[in-house]
Order: C-alpha cells, then sequence, then structure tokens
C-alpha cells in the first residue's frame, strides 16, 4: 500500500518536476546533427567526395589551425600533430599522427567532426581533405605536390598500422 501511493503521489509530482526543470541546453538544429552524426570507417567507407592537395592545406592550416597546434604541427599549445623528437617506445613517448595513429582515413574523420575544436564544422569537404594532406605531408607520409581524396586516402599505409591489439577479437583469424 505504501509503494502504490508513493508511485502514485510520483506519477502526481512528474508535471510539476518538468516544470521546474533547469532549461539547459538547446534541441540540436538538423545542421548539427548532420555535422556529427557521420561515420567514416578505417576502410575509407564513409569518405565524402571531393579532394584537396598540400600546398592548400598549409594555408588553411595557417589559419585555422597554428594558433593551436603550432608551426608545422608542433610547438602549440594543443596536441602535437607532427615534430616528434622522440619515438613510441622512448619514455615518455612522443605521439604524433605519423609515428602512431593507425588510419589516414581516422585523421580525415576526426578532424571533420571536433577541429577546430572552437568551431567545428567550419571546413568543406574539400578543405578538410586539404588539410588532412598537409598533416600527411608533415609526417613525410606525402610529397608535397600531392592531393589526396576517398581513394587515395584509404590506400595510404601508415607506419603504425599493426602497433594495436585488437580488442574486440574473437579467433586468430580476426587479426
Ligand atoms: C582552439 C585550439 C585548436 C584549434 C584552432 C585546432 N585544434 Fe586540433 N586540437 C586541439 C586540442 C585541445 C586537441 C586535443 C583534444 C583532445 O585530446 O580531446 C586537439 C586535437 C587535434 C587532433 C588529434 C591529435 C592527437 O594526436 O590526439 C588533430 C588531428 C587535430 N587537433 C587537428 C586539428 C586541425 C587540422 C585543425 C585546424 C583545422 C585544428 N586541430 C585546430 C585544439 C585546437
Amino acid at each position: 500500500m505504501f509503494m502504490l501511493s508513493m508511485s502514485i503521489m510520483l506519477l502526481i509530482s512528474l508535471p510539476v518536476l518538468a516544470d521546474q526543470s533547469p532549461n539547459l541546453g538547446k534541441p540540436a538544429s538538423s545542421a548539427i546533427i548532420e555535422v556529427w552524426n557521420q561515420d567514416i570507417f578505417i576502410d575509407g567507407r564513409g569518405l565524402p567526395t571531393g579532394q584537396g592537395n598540400v600546398i592548400d592545406g598549409e594555408k588553411l592550416y595557417q589559419q585555422y589551425c597554428l594558433a593551436c597546434h603550432g608551426v608545422e604541427g608542433s610547438g602549440g599549445s594543443a596536441e602535437e600533430l607532427a615534430g616528434a623528437m622522440h619515438s613510441l617506445t622512448d619514455n615518455p613517448p612522443d605521439k604524433i599522427i605519423g609515428n602512431y595513429w593507425p588510419y589516414a582515413t581516422t585523421l580525415f574523420d576526426f578532424v571533420r567532426r571536433s577541429m577546430p575544436i572552437d568551431q567545428p564544422g567550419i571546413l568543406n569537404n574539400n578543405q578538410l581533405y586539404a588539410v588532412t594532406a598537409y598533416i600527411l605531408y608533415l609526417n613525410g607520409l606525402i610529397s608535397r605536390h600531392k592531393a589526396v581524396n576517398a581513394k587515395t586516402l584509404s590506400i595510404i599505409k601508415m607506419p603504425n598500422r599493426l602497433g594495436f591489439i585488437n580488442v574486440y577479437r574473437r579467433s586468430e583469424k580476426d587479426d
């Protein structure tokens, strides 16, 4: 009986509680949802059409990224993207895109959904390809006169591709 009356009391008080909500946040617009709700898989599935080259990427980097990530990807307040002074096996290790990230496709995905950290979503797909190309160039993974697109980005073999253990592996064959 006590439980029943408690339940009834709760039901009666729910609309009152809703009125007392702190009214934090605001509904996400469809434009925001579109920016966030896009997945790119490691094999490149989900990469958009478009392309961008290192030279354009350098200019975009200077405009949108340098303030936090430093000249040529290091020496800034945010994570180093290039120019490691130590290797992965040093203590502490120096993790950058070129020596740590296993897939170039993830770099595109990460930048598209979260960078620049103060204005995510501001770059269009061609600009994202360009800035990705520039970061890959800074890491010595493509040459200065190259461009990247969905196809070329998917086949870049990152140096640390095999440096991770698959914790979701079900059998030896899944490696
Ligand atoms: C206002 C500062 C700021 C700007 C501007 C900015 N970033 Fe970042 N970036 C950060 C911070 C802070 C992190 C670390 C975030 C974290 O670890 O969650 C980060 C992380 C990253 C990473 C992941 C690095 C790693 O190894 O974990 C990449 C890649 C990256 N940024 C690329 C870019 C690119 C490309 C641009 C320009 C288009 C950019 N960022 C602009 C602050 C910034």
